[in-house]
């Protein structure tokens, strides 16, 4: 079964938002099958968002993610990364979707509220660095 890494961003988690986004992962019918809620420090979230290290947002980034507790999920289900994806919606919360995660409760560029890999090759790579898998 495919499996992909999703996090619930400081924001989601300090909005209350955790028991509504677990709920549409599990109504959707997909699988949670590890979870840890805790803080992760700034060399792993750096590591995690290595690809945008020469962007100019990258410290404002790092400093947000690595400042309070996210909920890191490991998610199985058939074609689970895409139908995540578009669950959670486009990145910019002004032009996502009513009724994705991002376009029902995001307000801010960097506060996004959730992250989903985005290919095979990222869900491997970051359940690996989160879960120390594979
Ligand atoms: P995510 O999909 O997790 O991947 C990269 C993250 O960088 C993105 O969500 C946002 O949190 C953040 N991000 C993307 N674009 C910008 C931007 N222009 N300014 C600040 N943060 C951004």
């Amino acid at each position: 079964m495919e499996k992909t890494f999703i996090m619930i961003k400081p924001d989601g988690v300090r909005r209350g938002l955790m028991g509504e986004i677990i709920g549409r992962i599990e109504r959707k019918g997909f699988k949670i099958t590890k979870a840890k809620l805790f803080k992760p420090n700034v060399e792993l979230v750096e590591n995690h968002y290595m690809e945008h290290r020469e962007k100019d947002f990258f410290n404002e980034l790092v400093n947000f993610i690595a400042e309070d507790l996210v909920m890191a999920m490991k998610v199985e289900g058939e074609a689970v990364i895409e139908v995540m994806r578009l669950m959670i919606g486009h990145r910019d919360f002004k032009v996502a979707s009513p009724g994705t995660i991002r376009g029902d409760f995001a307000n801010t560029i960097t506060q996004n509220i959730i992250h989903g890999s985005d290919s095979l090759e990222s869900a491997k790579r970051e359940l690996n660095l989160w879960f120390e898998e594979f």
